[in-house]
């Protein structure tokens, strides 16, 4: 297959459900621990590949609002997979001008993480090269019960009035705020659904299901994705002659 990217369109905002580290470690005789350890790589080589492409948001789903119900010390085993990255990469962020943005119930994460999350999200919060959104003890139904919560009470408070609440107030209300709507949404391992991610945002976003697992995906994935989301027309609700005018 051909792979050759068009530069001038790509997506600019790529949000990725990372699933199958579980099932491609217990394949292998691993213990799912191991997969998730391999799936980090598999994040690195995604952010260099993204960064390279000069793709300027890219999303990761690494923590479900659901994912609480794991056994406790998979959790454990997340949680410290997540700071220890954060820590090893924190250089590289700075080095290649990524800003480290999180999305989700972040109050619910443990203390260590949410430190480490604070401190890097902070001494990135300049940089301008890429947004890179890690989405943890996140569910788009919970996002959008706050939003409706927030701007219910706007409403009540007179801050806002009834009659102005539109798409744009909505988008200023989400985790996402400062994100433009997906592009590209990837999901690995072969599952064929949205599990409660960026519902809101998704709206008008190519879906792209692959069967690889996630300590698989690389490059030759990574961009196998982004070029059959170049074949595809975007309408958005337009004929085909209108678009190509
Ligand atoms: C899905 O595999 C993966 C996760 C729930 C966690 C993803 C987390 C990482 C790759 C590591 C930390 C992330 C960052 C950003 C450093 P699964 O366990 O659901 O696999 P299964 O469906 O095969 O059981």
């Amino acid at each position: 297959m051909d792979l050759n990217i068009k530069k001038n369109k790509l997506p600019k905002h790529v949000a990725i459900i990372m699933d199958g580290n579980g099932r491609w470690a217990q394949k292998k005789g691993y213990t799912r621990i191991y997969g998730h350890n391999k799936g980090v790589k598999s994040v690195q080589k995604i952010v260099e590949e993204a960064l390279s492409l000069d793709i300027p948001y890219l999303t990761l789903y690494a923590f479900s609002i659901d994912n609480w119900n794991r056994p406790k010390k998979e959790i454990e085993t997340l949680m410290n997979l997540l700071i220890n990255s954060l820590k090893r990469e924190f250089e590289k962020l700075i080095k290649n001008n990524i800003r480290l943005n999180t999305i989700g119930n972040i109050k619910t994460l443990p203390k260590k993480v949410q430190d480490e999350i604070m401190r890097v999200s902070k001494k990135t919060k300049k940089n301008t090269k890429m947004v890179l959104t890690i989405a943890l003890s996140y569910g788009a139904r919970e996002e959008i019960e706050n939003v409706i919560k927030n701007i219910a009470m706007e409403v009540k408070n007179n801050t806002i009035s009834i009659e102005n609440v539109d798409h744009s107030i909505i988008n200023k209300h989400l985790y996402t705020q400062n994100l433009p709507d997906v592009d590209l949404l990837i999901r690995t391992s072969g599952e064929q659904r949205i599990s409660n991610f960026l519902l809101w945002q998704i709206a008008y976003a190519e879906l792209y299901f692959t069967d690889v697992y996630w300590p698989d995906f690389g490059k030759k994935d990574f961009y196998k994705a982004l070029f059959n989301y170049q074949k595809r027309e975007r309408r958005f609700g337009k004929t085909s002659g209108q678009i190509n005018f």
